[in-house]
């Protein structure tokens, strides 16, 4: 008898669970399959509408401090310990934000200018009013996620490779959370100039794909090693089956709308080689006439 209730609580568990691969994604529950919100979508120039949003203020980002690191069987998850949390405000955000955690997609979820990226890092946030995470997924806005999107370079990312070494380490252990041998800095996986991003409204990217979760995608990129990711590709799911891929399909735009800010540091960057390259040529042209 309790043998038979044991394995119905098993099933029932692994059906309506939290258990979901992301090969399965057309078994994914309610709203992933019903949202008209739903994230990731393909971010391009041509869609988006340019909109002047004030810049982020971002402040605690550059701590120092210890974290935890784990294989949760869909990604790898690090979270902050023994600080205040940093939070962000401004950039258009309707209020003042703080970072529960970092997780990583590997290719990247949104696609910008239809180009898929190798890696994609999620620093997931909730408005600061509401109590926790699970809390803030409840309420309009509660969750504000800023994406980074990672760009293949030759050379390794050195701020990359202490948490490298611990997810090569815990690839086959899920949900057995690992201290970071050195101090990590969120700062150093967000891009130097965040003045450029996409916003819209969206989801979860994972079951249940709640809504009400505002998105910002910085076009600025960060680089990563071919090596780097392959260590990514070797994570393994709950099952011991490779998680060589886990960012879900891209979603209808249906009646959103998506808005551009254009980084200001870029365009005036661009003004000023122009107007120094200008002056080199008015100088060449005086001194030859
Ligand atoms: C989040 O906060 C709510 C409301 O205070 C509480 O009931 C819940 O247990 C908390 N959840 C977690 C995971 O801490
Ligand atoms: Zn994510």
């Amino acid at each position: 008898m309790f043998l038979v209730i044991f394995v119905l609580l098993f099933l029932t568990g692994s059906v309506f669970g939290n258990h979901w691969t992301y090969n399965d994604e057309g078994e994914w529950s309610n709203l992933c399959q019903t949202g008209k919100s739903q994230s990731p979508i393909a971010l391009t120039r041509s869609i988006a509408i340019l909109k002047e949003f004030h810049p982020f203020s971002m402040h605690g980002y550059g701590q120092s401090t210890t974290a935890l690191l784990q294989n949760n069987g869909h990604s790898a998850e690090v979270r902050l310990q023994n600080i205040e949390a940093p939070t962000v405000h401004g950039g258009g955000l309707p209020g003042t934000y703080q970072l529960d955690h970092l997780h990583f997609h590997w290719q990247s979820e949104h696609t910008m200018n239809n180009y898929r990226f190798p890696l994609e890092l999620h620093l997931v946030h909730f408005e600061q009013k509401h109590r926790n995470l699970s809390e803030a997924v409840k309420h309009p806005h509660g969750v504000a996620v800023l994406g980074v999107l990672f760009d293949l370079s030759l050379d390794d990312d050195e701020d990359f490779q202490p948490l490298l070494e611990i997810i090569d380490n815990l690839k086959e252990t899920v949900g057995e959370p690992r201290h970071l041998k050195d101090v990590f800095s969120a700062k150093s996986f967000l891009p130097r100039d965040k003045g450029g991003f996409y916003r819209y409204q969206g989801s979860l990217t994972t079951p249940g794909c709640n809504e009400g979760v505002i998105w910002t995608v910085f076009t600025n990129t960060l680089p990563i090693s071919p090596k780097q990711v392959k260590i990514f590709e070797a994570m393994q799911t709950e099952e011991k089956t490779a998680l060589t891929k886990n960012y879900r399909s891209l979603q209808a735009l249906n009646d959103r709308t998506v808005y551009l800010r254009v980084s200001p540091m870029r365009s005036s960057a661009t003004s000023l080689e122009l107007s120094v390259m200008l002056l080199g040529l008015s100088v060449l042209y005086s001194k030859l006439c």
